[in-house]
């Protein structure tokens, strides 16, 4: 199955397509987790991306186009995919249309996670990953101290930097000038699928699974 996740930051797209990319044995491809890695390695992409990346504002279209058509050629792709954080403007969106029709390849669904802004901020706020294994956590959800461990691999706990509130507060803004757009282009091309996204994390996982079942069936 080849997936978008999509929604506004803190949504829990993410938490979601780790969860799904196990169950469903397909790749989970973030752009945020690919910039970040090349940021901590200090790589020329990297360098190019932190600047925007602490800003909350988008990394430019032409380097993100380029990362991604490098990633969905490897070959863990050929099983499927669940992009998360991609496409996040109309010229990637379309972009990524070029890359798939090449490889011969469609798009089953872009789901829409959505919940109030209110919630977004609490568990942005609250939100810690793992600098080893890049799980996600939550200090109210999973009960965890600000000092704890990652739960899985014992690795050291982070709060990303992009986190603050007015860095929060720029990213929503992003995300409504620049790609919410994106959301009327899957509709025109009828495969977009909404999720409510509140509730716990199982709630929203069923959820997910059962309109993903009922919609390929
Ligand atoms: P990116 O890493 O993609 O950030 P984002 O889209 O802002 O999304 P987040 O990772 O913040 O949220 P999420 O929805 O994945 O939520 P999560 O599951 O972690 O991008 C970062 C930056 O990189 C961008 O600002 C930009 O600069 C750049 N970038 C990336 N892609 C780009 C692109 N295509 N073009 C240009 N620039 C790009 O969950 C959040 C918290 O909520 C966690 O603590 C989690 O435990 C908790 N949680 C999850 N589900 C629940 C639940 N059901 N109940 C309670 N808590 C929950």
């Amino acid at each position: 199955m080849r997936l978008i996740f999509f929604g506004p930051p803190g949504v829990g797209k993410g938490t979601q397509a780790q969860i799904v990319s196990r169950k469903l044995g397909i790749p989970h491809i973030s752009t945020g987790d690919i910039l970040r890695n090349e940021v901590k390695n200090k790589t020329p992409l990297g360098l190019k991306a932190k600047s925007y990346m602490d800003e909350g504002t988008l990394v430019p279209d032409e380097i993100i186009i380029e990362m991604m058509k490098n990633r969905l050629s490897e070959s863990d792709c050929s099983v499927g995919f669940i992009l998360d954080g991609f496409p996040r403007t109309l010229p990637q969106a379309q972009s990524l249309d070029r890359m798939l029709s090449e490889l011969e390849l469609s798009l089953d669904y872009a789901v829409n996670f959505e919940i109030s802004e209110e919630e977004i901020v609490k568990r942005l706020t609250n939100r810690r990953v793992c600098s080893k294994c890049n799980s996600i956590f939550n200090l109210l959800i999973d009960q965890l101290e600000d000092n704890a461990r990652c739960p899985r691999c014992g690795g050291e706990l982070y709060q990303r930097s992009d986190d603050r509130s007015e860095v929060i507060r720029r990213r929503l803004e992003v995300y409504h000038e620049a790609t919410r757009p994106v959301l009327d282009y899957y509709k025109e091309k009828k495969i977009l699928l909404t999720v409510d996204a509140n509730g716990s994390v199982k709630e929203v996982t069923n959820r997910l699974l059962s309109l993903l079942n009922s919609s390929t069936s």
